[in-house]
């Protein structure tokens, strides 16, 4: 009987599900961003936990969990043609901790969104407006890119890490509001940490890596 007990326990244990969350679970009931303190706290001290350490919770107002303007376009005359409005930890202090941040963007005709990454997050997008072609790529060796075209409505999902993009494909505007898993998401641009790293990658690493000859290699990295 006793054998059996700790038998389902252990089972219990194991059936346990792990916290699936990005990062680790709240210590606190919140952590709202203290950006005076010296910055992310990569070690577990008391109430600072993966993020920025926590403001005293009685100086914590409504206001550390709210932000506005996110119904508003933003200017996409820019070399993209997009423009993008990202509520991450930065812009919301009251996300520090809970694993979760929003961002809207607008695309203008042809706007595109290019290949890019976040390390940290999984992003599941919502076309509220436009038609957008949405694709990602599955890792070495494979590459498979997975695409599809959204119309009004339309969701999709982007998996943590996986390199993707979006490009509008309607005849006007498309805004589309996205979550994703992380309050610091994070953004790798591919061609702007390619190309436009500072400082430059060599050009022969780049030569061989693009199997491009040094000219080739230079007119991308005037781009940035
Ligand atoms: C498309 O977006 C641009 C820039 O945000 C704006 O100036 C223009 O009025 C929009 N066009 C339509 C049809 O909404």
């Amino acid at each position: 009987m006793e054998n059996l007990s700790l038998f389902l326990l252990l089972l219990a244990i194991i059936m346990c599900p792990i916290a699936t969350a990005n990062g680790p679970d709240p210590l606190q009931d919140f952590c709202v961003a203290d950006f005076s303190s010296s910055g992310p706290v990569i070690f577990v001290v008391f109430d600072k936990v993966n993020g920025y350490a926590c403001l005293d919770p009685k100086l914590v107002k409504a206001d550390h969990f709210s932000v506005g303007g996110l119904h508003l376009d933003g200017s996409t005359s820019n070399s993209l043609g997009t423009f993008v409005n990202r509520i991450t930890v930065a812009e919301l202090p009251g996300l520090n901790t809970l694993g979760l941040s929003n961002v809207r963007v607008n695309y203008a005709r042809h706007g595109v969104v290019p290949p890019h990454i976040h390390p940290r997050a999984t992003e599941i997008l919502t076309v509220l407006k436009g038609r957008l072609r949405v694709g990602f790529v599955t890792g070495n060796p494979e590459n498979r890119l997975i695409t599809k075209v959204l119309g009004e409505g339309d969701v999709f999902v982007f998996p943590m890490g996986l390199v993707h993009f979006q490009q509008n494909v309607a005849e006007g505007n498309t805004t589309v509001l996205a979550f994703l898993s992380a309050a610091n998401p994070g953004v790798i641009t591919v061609a702007n940490a390619v190309f436009g790293s500072n400082s430059p990658i060599g050009d022969d690493v780049l030569g061989k890596a693009f199997q491009a000859d040094a000219r080739t290699i230079k007119a991308f990295k005037s781009q940035f």
